[in-house]
Parts: C-alpha cells; structure tokens; sequence
C-alpha cells in the first residue's frame, strides 16, 4: 500500500514538495490532497499535479485521509497545521524550524507520542550528499580534532517572509548540519545582529557557537547580499573541508603534511598548503532523500532521520542566539549529562 500524503501549502517550498512527491512511484507514496486558501496558488497547483485541493487543511485531511501531512505553510502557522495533525493521528513532516517557540514545539513532540505517529522536520541539508559525505569522512577521524565550523549563507532579501527572521528561518539550517557533523551539543552561544530592510525581524546574523568538545561554529546568515552563497567549512588537526551545499561540491584542502598529532605539527612550522582535493560526492536532490527517509520511517515504523527532538534542539539554539544578542553578553545553554 503506497503511503498517502496530503501538503498544506503549496508556495514557493510546497510546490518543491509537490514535484519531489509527484516523481515517487506511485506504489511508494500517492498525493491525495492539497490545501492552500489562496485560490491563485490553488489553481496552479491543481492544473500541475492533478490533484483534488482544498482552502481549509482540515477540510483536506478529513475527506483525503492522508497517512502523511506535510506542512509548507509560514512557520508561525506551523504548530497550529502540525498539532491538529498529530491530533487527528496523522504522521507529520513539517517544515523547519519546527515551530516558533520552545512550548510549541515541545507540545508537538510529546503530542506525536501520545498519538503513536511520526514527526520528522524538514532540516534538508541533513540529506544534502556532500554534507552526508562529510559526516561520514569526520565519523571515521579523517579531519582529527574539529577546531571550528563556519557556515556562510548569504543572500538577496525574500519579500515573501514575514513571520520570522534569518536567526529562524536560515541559520537553523546550519546549527542542525552543525550539531549533526560534530556529534556535539553546544555549550554557550554569542550574537550580533542587524535589522536592515526587514520591516520587523532581523536580517543580518553573526553567531558564535561553542560545543562541548570544545570546537566553534560560526554562524554568517543574511538577506543583505546580492548573490546567493550556501557554504560551510569545517577545519581540523588535517586541513579543511568546505561543503557548497548548492553544487553538492566537497572539497579538502590538506595541511602539507599529516603529523601524528597536532603537537608534533606546532612545534615545528604551523600548517602549510597541501593538496587540494574535489571528493567525488553521488549528487541527488535532498528534499528526494528526505521523502526516501520519511516514507521508510513510516513503513517500518522507524525513527525518522530529523526528530521533533532534533527540531527543538535547534529552535532552541536560534532562540538562544538571540537572546544572547538582545542581552549583550554570551548565554550558557542547558547542556544534556553524558
Ligand atoms: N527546507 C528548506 O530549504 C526551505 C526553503 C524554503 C522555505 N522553507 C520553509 O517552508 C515554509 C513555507 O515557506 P515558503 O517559502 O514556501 O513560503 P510561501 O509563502 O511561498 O508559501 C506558504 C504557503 O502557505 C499557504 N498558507 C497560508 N496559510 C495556510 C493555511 N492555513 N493552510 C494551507 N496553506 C496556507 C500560503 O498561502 C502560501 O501559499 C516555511 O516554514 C519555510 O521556513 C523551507
């Protein structure tokens, strides 16, 4: 039986959905309803994927019995979408950053619980090839210790978003890749910011990250710039990694000569340029790995890859960030005992 999936909202990331969705083998997953009030998107939505659509989501979900709710609507409608379908018992893949605030997304997790079902947040670079590749050359200790991480996701204004800020909307992307790559939780959080052209959150974010083991990320998120750079670097005992998460390109740059530890190297000269190398990354859409990953949780009643659990932890690192901002000083975070 194929899981069936019904979408709220079919804009600029729904529609995205709609297409990855569409491609599945109907024997793996069927599209059976879409919801989205406005009747323009609607249309053109209906008109593409051929597919009954609805103003009203519950209006969707009671008469189109999806297995499977996905929620692409503004993020200050994602717990109102997302609790009235765990409710009803659906299973639930909702967009990130999970919810806005701490207590929503908190209610969430424990209301999938309650109701047995799956909640799985859309953080998609978690499926991006190159950073999955990364994952697992740091898991297997080809970097030695991490020293730092540094994200850079620059870009033009999106009039279009209006609820949240580049703290939630773009930089959660980073601390959940980040969190993933080093394994780690973080310890204390920094950060500046600036309001430039969004009428009411920030738009500007330069965040400082400490983790646990002591490596730092660096978080330099905005709407300001006029082209668009998704990268991330991740430097250690070896040379660096840089992901570009457009191209799905990795690449190490390596020291100019491995030691056996990173005293051996100090004492002597510092690191020098070594051999550049473009790692051969298997490119894929992520958005398609995560529909792979949801649709297997549901099959097999297995934990999806991005937890609510993971949801929160990130949503809380960007509420921190801010905070830490709005109280000019470093703020120390509620670290789990190992
Ligand atoms: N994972 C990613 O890389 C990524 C990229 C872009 C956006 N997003 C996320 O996707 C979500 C949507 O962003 P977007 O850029 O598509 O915004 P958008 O404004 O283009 O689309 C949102 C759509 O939801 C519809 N909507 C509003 N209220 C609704 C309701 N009650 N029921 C059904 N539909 C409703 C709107 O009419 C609109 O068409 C946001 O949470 C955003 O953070 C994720």
């Amino acid at each position: 039986m194929p899981v069936k999936v019904g979408m709220v909202g079919a804009g600029s990331m729904g529609s995205n959905h709609l297409r990855v969705l569409s491609d599945f083998d109907a024997k793996r997953a069927q599209l059976v309803g879409i919801a989205e009030p406005v009747q323009a998107v609607r249309e053109k939505a209906v008109n593409r994927f051929h597919v009954a659509a609805f103003e009203q989501y519950q209006q969707m979900i009671e008469e189109t019995k999806p297995d499977l709710v996905v929620v692409a609507v503004p993020t200050n409608l994602h717990f109102e979408v997302a609790n009235y379908a765990l409710d009803t018992g659906h299973h639930v893949l909702v967009e990130k950053p999970i919810a806005t605030t701490l207590e929503e997304a908190e209610t969430l997790i424990q209301l999938a619980k309650r109701r047995s079902v799956h909640l799985a947040v859309g953080h998609v670079e978690r499926f991006n090839p190159a950073v999955m590749a990364l994952k697992q050359l740091l898991a297997q200790g080809d970097l030695g210790t991490i020293f730092s991480l540094h994200a850079r996701r620059l870009g033009p204004f999106p009039p279009r978003i209006r609820d949240v800020g580049v703290t939630l909307d773009l930089a959660t992307h980073d601390l959940d890749a980040m969190r993933y790559l080093t394994g780690e939780e973080v310890a204390h959080v920094y950060a500046e910011t600036q309001q430039r052209v969004h009428q009411t959150h920030e738009d500007l974010l330069l965040g400082m990250v400490r983790f646990v083991n002591g490596a730092l990320g660096v978080l330099d998120v905005n709407w300001l710039t006029p082209s668009k750079v998704r990268e991330l670097t991740v430097t250690g005992e070896r040379g660096m990694y840089l992901v570009n998460y457009l191209s799905q390109d990795l690449y190490f740059y390596e020291n100019d000569y491995s030691p056996t530890s990173w005293d051996a190297l100090r004492s002597i000269t510092g690191v020098s340029e070594g051999t550049m190398t473009r790692l051969k990354v298997q490119k894929s859409e992520p958005l398609r790995l995560e529909y792979e990953d949801i649709l297997t949780a549901i099959e097999q009643d297995s934990q999806p890859t991005v937890t609510g659990e993971d949801g929160l932890a990130v949503l809380r690192l960007a509420h921190q960030l801010l905070s830490a901002m709005h109280a000019g000083k470093v703020i120390q975070c509620m670290v789990p005992i190992r």
